[in-house]
């Protein structure tokens, strides 16, 4: 259909639909579009190590950059004290993930997280993983996640449209990555071998189809 409108029942509720090509005007609540979950872990204010799931971060380079809400634990712990290990758990990990996920290593717990989350002040044990030393960092390695970045952080900038998040820029300072996932013998991680956990719309997927094609810049077979 070219450019139209329609009664909104034929979705939803609200108002009249614009109908672009096939495509509706719609207001979705979260654009959580699909990106790969990470936990962090990060070093609180008595030592101790706090680990929260995120999913807003993407790579260039060595630089990641993440999103992060300022009510938690986590971007508090970064403003303080500068390193972390940004893990990154296979689909198979889903489960421990979503222990973490109604839990948060500030205390009191702030009154945005009222009603829906808890303090825990120890995340590894109530997800039911294992702490593992960082070779350059403070903050512990996740040691089920097959890759493990361990970062110190650049910048922390506020965004939004009231400075609510914090976009936090990181340098990668040491990768460790578990030989299952590594083409043997070089330095490639194996994008076959390699599977993330995906965050979409809230729902967790993994990547389930078979390769398509290598990309243009694609240095493995
Ligand atoms: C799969 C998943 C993805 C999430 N992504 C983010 C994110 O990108 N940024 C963020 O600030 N919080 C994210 N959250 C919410 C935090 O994990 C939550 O606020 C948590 O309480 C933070 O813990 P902390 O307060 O100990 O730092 C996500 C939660 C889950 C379960």
């Amino acid at each position: 259909m070219d450019n139209a409108t329609i009664p909104a029942a034929a979705g939803t509720a609200t108002g009249h639909l614009s109908v672009s090509r096939g495509h509706l005007s719609v207001s979705p609540k979260i654009l959580y579009f699909g990106t790969p979950v990470a936990l962090l872990t990060t070093t609180n204010p008595d030592g101790t190590a706090n680990l929260a799931p995120i999913s807003s971060l993407w790579a260039l380079g060595h630089t990641i950059v993440l999103g992060l809400g300022c009510g938690g634990r986590t971007g508090a712990n970064l403003v303080d004290r500068p390193e972390l290990v940004i893990n990154l758990p296979s689909p198979d990990l889903w489960p421990a993930v979503e222990r973490l996920a109604p839990l948060t290593g500030a205390f009191p717990v702030p009154e945005a997280k009222h009603g829906v989350f808890r303090h825990e002040p120890d995340k590894f044990a109530a997800a039911g993983l294992h702490p593992e030393d960082s070779v350059v960092v403070g903050p512990p390695r996740v040691a089920e996640c097959p890759l493990q970045l361990e970062a110190t952080v650049r910048s922390v900038t506020p965004v939004g449209p009231r400075g609510e998040f914090r976009a936090v820029e990181c340098a990668v300072v040491h990768v460790h990555a578990a030989a299952a996932v590594m083409v043997p013998g070089t330095q490639y991680v194996d994008p076959a071998a390699w599977r993330p956990l995906i965050y979409n719309f809230r729902h967790y997927y993994g990547l389930a189809g078979q390769e398509l094609a290598p990309g243009f810049r694609s240095e493995t077979a």
